[in-house]
């Protein structure tokens, strides 16, 4: 019962538990994380939920985190939500058991995907996919339009991520609504964050109808990326995007090279990991800047004094956006959009000098309360103010108190990649729209497994013309 914990009986847990659903009535089924977040105010840096007779530790203490990020007693663990994606990822790079050889084979093969150069490589993609959401956002506003804010950063994103990283078009901005892919994607992260709110056994019974959804989602996944593949490897190869890395790259030192099953995991991994997050990201980011005119023009004065009316912005002139990239900071510090991690033991250990781990117990980080730590972020951590990301202030506070995309050997690997476009992308959209709130909106945060801020519409202004 103690589950790798011998001190469990010592971690805090909701007050009312029922014998056998644990903690999960009165649970809110559809917003786990928020739910957690509400525990957690309630308990402390440290508590315990129990669902069907399982215990699931949680962690969002600073010092507790911190400790949890030590790469030699700590490692990542494919649980609860990671694993449940296994059907659709398979042994894919987020899903991977950390014993898994394809996951060093993928990792070595696909990192250079992520220097420095092929990133510049990249960037022109990006700004010709961004100048399609522009002329979306001028015809909405043309014709009197409100814009649906996450439905077109993941029409951005999605684009991006496919020209990119597999020189694909989906077309994204010629549909009113989202393409089946993203249909079929956020019908398989629901299903798998459903299936954590199901006793095991019984998932079968209970999901049956969302089961066979989820079959033909899978499907449709899996086609999509077929057919991207059979094109790709018809064509004969592109300009060097992660797509040829994954079908002709071998490995600099073994000579291996991805299996066509593990491409296949790879592609869908990245097609949803790539897009996903970011799209959530962004509009977390444009929520803020429409609910703060005065950051927003600070951020837009940043945008005119660094930019200029260069039609094309370049490589270096988007990092060197740093109030743009402090306001993504804040977003993702209130919002991180993939809000959760899992740690494990790889031997027995004590947590932070207190809590004994044998081998293999876990914990997840609870990333939206780990980055309101009133310790480490003061009393109004719940405020959105960008400038506790100046240098001077990261600088001030202990490590590992930041950890939107995770941390150590399995930290996402898209990171500069999700940060150069999403910089770039709220550059464009400043330099040319003044964004107006909906006075009535409240925000309001939908879940699966990622966060999203639902139903969010802007109304936009075009900016005179610079030149
Ligand atoms: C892993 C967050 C964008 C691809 C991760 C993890 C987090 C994360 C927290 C670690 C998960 C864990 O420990 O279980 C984010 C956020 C993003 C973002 C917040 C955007 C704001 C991207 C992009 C790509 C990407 C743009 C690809 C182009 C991946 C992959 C992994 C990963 C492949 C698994 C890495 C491994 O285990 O080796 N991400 N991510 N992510 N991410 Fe991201």
């Amino acid at each position: 019962a103690e589950q790798g914990w011998p001190g469990l009986h010592r971690i805090p847990h909701p007050p009312h538990r029922l014998p056998l659903l644990g903690d999960v009535l009165g649970a809110d089924r559809r917003r786990p994380v928020q739910d957690s977040m509400r525990f957690a105010r309630e308990l402390g840096p440290i508590f315990r939920r129990r669902a069907f007779g399982k215990e699931f530790v949680f962690v969002w203490g600073a010092r507790l985190a911190a400790d949890l990020a030590d790469e030699s007693r700590f490692a990542k663990h494919v649980g609860l939500g990671v694993a449940n994606l296994r059907p659709v990822a398979g042994d894919g790079l987020f899903t991977a058991y950390n014993d898994e050889p394809n996951w060093q084979l993928a990792h070595d093969v696909l990192a250079p995907g992520f220097a420095r150069e092929a990133m510049e490589g990249y960037h022109g993609m990006m700004l010709a996919v961004a100048g399609r959401l522009t002329d979306h956002w001028d015809r909405e506003l043309a014709a009197g339009r409100t814009v649906d804010v996450p439905g077109d950063m993941t029409r951005l994103t999605l684009e991006t991520i496919a020209r990119t990283g597999f020189g694909h078009d989906f077309g994204s901005f010629e549909r009113d609504r989202p393409h089946p892919f993203v249909t079929a994607m956020v019908g398989t992260l629901t299903y798998a964050q459903r299936l954590n709110s199901v006793p095991g056994p019984l998932a079968p019974l209970l999901l049956r109808a969302a089961a066979r959804r989820n079959a033909a989602d899978m499907a449709y996944l899996d086609r999509t990326v077929d057919d991207l593949v059979a094109a790709r490897r018809r064509s004969g190869g592109g300009e060097g995007d992660l797509l040829d890395r994954m079908l002709a790259t071998a490995h600099p030192e073994t000579g291996e090279k991805l299996s066509a099953q593990n491409v296949r995991k790879q592609v869908i991994t990245f097609l949803v990991a790539g897009h996903e997050t970011t799209s959530g990201a962004l509009s977390f980011a444009l929520h803020y800047l429409a609910r703060h005119p005065g950051i927003a023009a600070r951020a837009r004065a940043e945008v005119d004094r660094v930019w200029g009316d260069a039609p094309r912005p370049g490589y270096d002139q988007v990092a060197k956006l740093r109030y743009v990239r402090r306001v993504l900071d804040e977003s993702l510090r209130l919002w991180p959009t993939a809000p959760a991690f899992a740690r494990e033991a790889r031997q027995d250990t004590v947590l932070a000098g207190e809590h004994p781990m044998r081998r293999g117990a876990w914990a997840l980080v609870l990333t939206p309360m780990l980055h309101r730590e009133p310790e480490v972020w003061g009393e109004d951590a719940d405020g959105f103010d960008p400038d506790r990301f100046t240098a001077a202030a990261v600088r001030a506070r202990p490590p590992h108190t930041f950890k939107p995309f995770g941390t150590g050997a399995r930290a996402c690997i898209g990171r500069q990649f999700a940060l150069h476009e999403a910089t770039l992308v709220l550059g464009l959209l400043l330099r040319r729209y003044e964004l107006h709130a909906d006075p009535g909106y409240r925000l309001t945060v939908t879940e699966r497994l990622t966060l999203m801020p639902e139903g969010l519409r802007l109304r936009l202004e075009r900016r005179p013309r610079l030149t």
